[in-house]
């Protein structure tokens, strides 16, 4: 992976990952994981709204705004028009990633398996998602899964929480952790961006090198 994103995952090691169910909160949620001191963040294609967040948080120009559950070549191509400047899908699929290199953008596949693993090596990538981490075993899981790939790095992401962020960056193999606790449906609901600011500050100072 290179460019941009990779340097702003290597620097704050923390990808907030964003399921928002309605564009009118997208302005002040970029706002509060900015303020925050987040970088980036991944829009989720979970929710209708999510084209429209995600050309409004990447017009704010403060985060690296990227797309989520991309499960189709199509949707990497619709989230990429809307302003994505990455794309990570939850399992590994060829054609998401061979359209990705056509548009430019980096990938960040999900892979469970050291089969999968496998198969995104063949495709030449160097990074990409464990999911869902916690489920799998978490960092102990991790550290085994990454022994046989040593150029590979991952990032974890699944059911991970704020006092588990120091325990997955003390895996060398580990570029960056991901997870919505900083910013969940119930925060957006209650319009709670204090909170958001709060967590992800918090999980910040926890992530920074
Ligand atoms: C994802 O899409 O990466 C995950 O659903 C995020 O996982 P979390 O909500 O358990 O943090």
């Amino acid at each position: 992976m290179t460019d941009n994103f990779a340097s702003v995952l290597a620097e704050t090691r923390l990808l907030p990952v964003l399921s928002v169910p309605s564009a009118a909160t997208a302005g002040p949620l970029a706002e509060a994981l900015a303020a925050g001191g987040a970088r980036c963040a991944e829009v989720t294609l979970r929710t209708p709204d999510a084209e429209e967040v995600l050309r409004t948080m990447a017009a704010h120009g403060g985060l690296t705004v990227g797309a989520g559950t991309v499960l189709t070549p199509e949707q990497a191509e619709r989230a990429v028009a809307a302003g994505a400047r990455f794309v990570v899908s939850p399992g590994f699929d060829p054609d998401v990633v061979e359209k990705c290199r056509e548009l430019r953008v980096p990938v960040v596949p999900g892979v469970a398996t050291a089969t999968e693993l496998m198969r995104a090596l063949r495709a030449g990538l160097d990074t990409v998602k464990l999911f869902p981490a916690e489920t799998l075993g978490g960092p102990a899981a991790l550290r085994a899964l990454a022994a046989p790939f040593p150029g590979m790095r991952f990032v974890p992401t699944g059911g991970i929480t704020a006092d588990r962020v120091p325990a997955y960056l003390g895996v060398p193999a580990v570029l960056a952790v991901g997870g919505s606790w900083m910013a969940t449906a119930d925060h957006l609901e209650r319009g709670d961006y204090a909170e958001i600011q709060r967590l992800t500050a918090l999980a910040v100072a926890r992530s920074v090198t």
